[in-house]
């Protein structure tokens, strides 16, 4: 898997929010609607705040995009901790996405989930999915070792003993992952460089090397120092 190397952190946010912007583009021309499943954790931030600021701010159409999370801790919306917090205050407080379209992700908004377009299979297939990656290889709240990483039925799995605090959260599965049309996974800092080599090889050791979509791309933008070489 080759990923696209950019310089820093700045360079990371500019590329991830100008590959979003395509596809939301394409999406709602294609089918007038986009169904984004947001990152949480710090590295995703930088696009979010880019993604607020012109041209995507004006130019994007967030009247016809669906926003949920591809994992959240189980705290209060409201708390710094809530990936829905960070993305409120980075993107969605600045950019026209109508209230009805945003669906934190709670065991009560789960059925809201069943808006999304079905594959085959009957998978939620989303248009887009961010995704962050550990230092050891986990992605959304999918930890090594961790049953959720084994889901192949439900979409979405409750995590209580995650090793990242806080430890109480809810993840998109593999399925749901591997059934969108477009994931991007995020990844910046030498602390992730080997974890970072490992999932490129495919090593599936680690949770991140499996997501695989069946049917969609993966692209990895990742910064000079967690790339290395
Ligand atoms: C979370 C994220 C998590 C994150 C990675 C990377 O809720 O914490 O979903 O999977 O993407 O841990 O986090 P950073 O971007 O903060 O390094």
């Amino acid at each position: 898997m080759t990923p696209v190397v950019v310089a820093d952190p700045a360079a990371l946010a500019e590329a991830a929010a100008r590959w979003t912007a395509e596809r939301i583009g394409r999406a709602v021309g294609e089918r007038d609607a986009c169904y984004l499943a947001l990152a949480g954790g710090e590295t995703p931030t930088g696009c979010y705040r880019r993604l607020a600021q012109p041209p995507y701010d004006s130019q994007l159409p967030w009247s016809r995009v669906f926003i949920t999370w591809s994992d959240e801790r189980r705290v209060p919306l409201d708390d710094p901790a809530s990936n829905y917090a960070m993305a409120r205050a980075a993107l969605l407080d600045h950019v026209p996405v109508p209230a009805d379209q945003v669906f934190p992700l709670t065991e009560e908004n789960l059925p809201a989930l069943g808006r999304v377009p079905k594959d085959p299979a009957g998978l939620p297939r989303f248009d887009v999915i961010h995704l962050g990656m550990g230092e050891d290889g986990h992605t959304a709240s999918l930890f090594p070792r961790n049953s959720a990483l084994k889901e192949r039925r439900a979409i979405v799995r409750a995590v209580d003993d995650a090793p990242k605090p806080p430890p109480h959260r809810l993840t998109l599965t593999l399925p749901a992952l591997n059934a969108a049309r477009a994931v991007l996974i995020m990844v910046s800092g030498a602390a992730k460089r080997e974890a970072l080599a490992r999932v490129l090889r495919r090593d599936l050791a680690l949770p991140a090397s499996h997501v695989q979509p069946a049917d969609g791309e993966l692209e990895f933008i990742v910064d000079q120092a967690a790339f290395g070489r």
